[in-house]
């Protein structure tokens, strides 16, 4: 499978077989034999029945009926677009990696999304937003897939089908599309309380942006980079919206919803085809790569935390300018396949145990939503880096391999390519030392603390933020069925600030349970409010 070429404007530049030309003066089946007419079926008569031997009838119905893929299990609402990403080259001293070197320019293709909904869902709805850039990059591809929400509802992977299930509209009515007002998703976050600190930002201005531009990205997991010396540095990766973070408010939201649902992906694709380009400052927060990977008291493998920008600051390593809508969103946006585990030298993962289990899913699932292992084949996932594996075969494989051998080293083929020096370039994993114990289902003592975060959050947020967080909770907890979950929720909210939990008591017609005499001592963290948020990115 060579290295062919998607140009930042998605235009395929592979070979002529590749390219499926729509044009020219009269229509064809797909063998190429000219027809002269696709409007009548071949029948016995003008008035006869339809005769089966019509191969242009079978085929033309056949491939419409195969038309549909299965949509993405999550995420699966998305608009795209191309671009590049120049590097400042200010992370030379952390990282190795090629594409972050000083005015290197990488072809890139950004998918956002909503969570929960399915393809046909509304842009506008109270939800998370997934934010996941695809970099071409000179040493392959490198993958940043990330949300619009700095922490994750979920510490462990292996309770994602169940968050994802409690959220996802109810078996048995099919409601509702968004991942507000149901019982399932507040029965779910208020007994696995590591997701009441996401629920929080989901019930504030960041559940409804105004804008895919005016949002900001997260790689949420801390992150190992490696330098040219091989030493290493952990990272929290930001985008840095440079129109500003802006939402709309919550009566803003159902408007738009309900007068233009594909509010968001009409405002990206607008924008771009006016030339208002979107730019995002792509970010790190720093930290050093101790045995224990705390921070300041926070756990850094835990992904339901933030580490405040007022300990950590954000430093700035390059700029992502959209340039280009697809051309064609099936071939593109909804094709295209993120993978975590997609890294170059000078980027590596680190143990949190909700980025494990994700290095496993995304391929997984990819496998049946695109019809097989060949899918890295399809324009929009190819690298642009030369390819020379051994894969072979398998479903829709349009490669055609050369040799006999595919497997090293070989005395037919060419011997083995593991010459010295192979490894100079190579992606060569840290080899860091594990903890070693006992095998053991338990998360360590420094996931256990699920309030104090939320706390903060709530602390630093500006008058008019709280109100948008007290009417949301309201708004939404007033849609489940079950008294017994409301109260179980306002038992949360209790624990993150008494005022909270009074008010949104107050618009549920219910008691106000008793906050808890030692609510964590935390300070408020400005950077967290999003009013008036701009970054002087020039
Ligand atoms: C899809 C982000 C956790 C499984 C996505 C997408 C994003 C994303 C942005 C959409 C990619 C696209 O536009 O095509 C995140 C973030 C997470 C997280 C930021 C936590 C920090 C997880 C976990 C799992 C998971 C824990 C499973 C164990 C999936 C699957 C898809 C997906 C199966 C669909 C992929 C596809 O069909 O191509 N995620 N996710 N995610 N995610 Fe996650």
């Amino acid at each position: 499978s060579g290295p062919a070429t998607v140009t930042p404007t998605g235009q395929d530049s592979g070979t002529a077989a590749e390219r499926v030309a729509q044009g020219g003066p009269y229509l064809t089946t797909a063998q190429g034999n000219r027809l002269y007419d696709t409007d009548h079926s071949l029948k016995a008569g003008p008035r006869g029945p339809i005769l089966l031997q019509d191969h242009h009838l079978r085929e033309k119905i056949t491939h419409f009926d195969h038309e549909r893929i299965p949509e993405r299990v999550v995420h699966a609402r998305g608009a795209a677009a191309h671009g590049y990403f120049k590097g400042y080259g200010t992370a030379g001293n952390i990282t190795k990696a090629a594409f972050l070197a000083k005015d290197v320019t990488t072809p890139v293709f950004v998918r956002f999304s909503t969570v929960l909904g399915s393809r046909g869902s509304a842009d506008t709805v109270r939800d998370t937003r997934g934010f996941a850039t695809k970099f071409y990059t000179s040493e392959g591809t490198f993958d940043l897939v990330g949300n619009n929400i700095p922490v994750f509802f979920i510490q462990d992977a292996i309770k994602f089908p169940d968050v994802i299930h409690a959220g996802k509209p109810h078996p048995d009515r099919e409601i509702p599309q968004a991942q507000s007002a149901h019982d399932t998703f507040w029965d779910f976050v208020s007994l696995h309380t590591e997701a009441t600190h996401h629920t929080l930002w989901n019930m504030s201005d960041r559940g409804i942006p105004r804008s895919y531009r005016m949002m900001e990205g997260f790689g949420i997991h801390t992150f190992r980079l490696v330098n040219d010396r091989d030493e290493t540095t952990l990272v929290k990766f930001h985008w840095k919206p440079k129109l500003g973070i802006h939402s709309q408010v919550w009566e803003e939201a159902q408007l738009a919803g309900g007068v233009d649902p594909d509010f968001h992906r009409r405002d990206l694709a607008d924008a771009i085809e006016a030339g208002a380009y979107p730019q995002w400052e792509l970010g790190v927060q720093i930290f050093p790569d101790t045995e224990e990977q705390m921070f300041e008291g926070i756990d850094l493998l835990d992904s339901t935390n933030i580490v405040p920008e007022e300990l950590a600051p954000v430093h700035p390593i390059g700029l992502l300018t959209l340039n280009a809508n697809p051309s064609n969103y099936f071939a593109e946006t909804e094709q295209v396949a993120f993978h975590p585990g997609h890294l170059v030298p000078g980027i590596d993962i680190t143990d949190d145990p909700l980025l494990a289990g994700r290095l496993f899913s995304y391929l997984d699932t990819q496998i049946s939503r695109l019809g097989g292992p060949n899918f890295a084949q399809l324009p929009i996932n190819r690298t642009h880096a030369p390819v020379n594996d051994m894969l072979r075969d398998g479903m829709h494989q349009t490669a055609v391999h050369q040799g006999v051998a595919p497997y090293r080293p070989n005395s037919l083929d060419g011997g083995c390519p593991f010459l010295a020096g192979a490894a100079e370039g190579a992606y060569i994993e840290v080899p860091v030392v594990v903890p070693a114990g006992r095998k053991v289902r338990q998360a360590p003592e420094t996931f256990a603390d699920h309030f104090s975060q939320p706390r903060r959050f709530w602390l630093s947020m500006s008058a008019v933020e709280r109100e948008h967080i007290i009417a949301a909770y309201t708004f939404e907890l007033g849609k489940c069925y079950e008294q017994a979950i409301k109260e179980r929720n306002l038992l949360s909210l209790a624990r993150i600030d008494p005022e909270l939990c009074r008010r949104v008591a107050a618009g549920l017609g219910l008691p106000a349970p008793q906050s808890p005499d030692d609510l964590p001592a935390v300070s408020a963290s400005p950077a967290l409010s999003q009013l008036g948020k701009t970054w002087p990115l020039d």
